[in-house]
């Protein structure tokens, strides 16, 4: 899978593609390209963000800008899902996740400022996707949420010490919550692992396991 980043901050992606599960499959089943529109202004000095017509606070990320980069990057219009960061959007949930997995190549656009011009999302974008209903002052990192929740999703991605398999909201617990983990020491400041997971017997834990889930999902 390729997935293609436009930011104003290239940087601020080097500790995510650093950390496992993003340097387990970069180069391999993730190609990721970095791109900063400040490289791609057709304006003076790199200048990407302007004042919004009609007043009001803030600068606004110019459509001129984003469709220069696109067009110097995909020479036209991309053929990919071009997802474009707002905090209006579509939320992102593990069912969108699973979705873009599907997708043989993805473009991110983030914003700074005030946000895109609008004719960036109706023209150039083909999805909004907001990462939760607060606001952020950029899209870098609702841009490095969706690789890492997309990354590790990817064959490669998860260590044997890693399941991606029975997590949270995954179609083996039929997108409920997982089951609670516990490990040594059996008993701390009088708190105890609970009984049926030292009992050794799988299909009892395994029993015990979805009973937690399903009560956690129901909660
Ligand atoms: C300061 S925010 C702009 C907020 C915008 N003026 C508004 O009220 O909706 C700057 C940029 O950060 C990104 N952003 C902020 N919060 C976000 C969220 N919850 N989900 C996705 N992107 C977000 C978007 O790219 C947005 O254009």
């Amino acid at each position: 899978m390729q997935i293609d980043v436009f930011t104003l901050v290239p940087h601020a992606f080097g500790w995510l593609t650093e950390q496992r599960p993003l340097a387990a499959v970069l180069g391999d089943e993730l190609v990721l390209r970095l791109f900063n529109y400040r490289q791609y202004s057709p304006l003076r000095a790199g200048q990407v963000d302007d004042e919004p017509y009609g007043g009001g606070a803030g600068m606004v990320l110019r459509v001129d800008v984003v469709a220069a980069a696109l067009d110097a990057v995909y020479g036209g219009a991309p053929e990919q899902r071009v997802l474009a960061f707002t905090p209006g959007g579509r939320q992102l949930d593990q069912e969108l996740v699973e979705e873009l997995v599907a997708e043989p190549a993805l473009t991110l656009l983030s914003s700074r400022f005030e946000g895109f011009d609008e004719r960036i999302l109706e023209h150039l974008a083909t999805d909004r996707i907001s990462i939760g209903p607060y606001v952020l002052s950029g899209g870098e990192l609702p841009a490095m949420v969706v690789l890492d929740a997309v990354g590790r999703r990817l064959p490669g991605a998860l260590g044997s010490e890693e399941s991606g398999l029975e997590e949270s909201f995954s179609a083996e617990l039929q997108g409920g919550i997982e089951y609670p983990h516990y490990t040594r020491p059996a008993e701390f400041r009088g708190w105890r692992v609970p009984d049926v997971l030292l009992s050794g017997d799988h299909a009892r834990i395994a029993g015990w396991r979805r009973a937690q889930s399903r009560a956690r999902t129901a909660l």
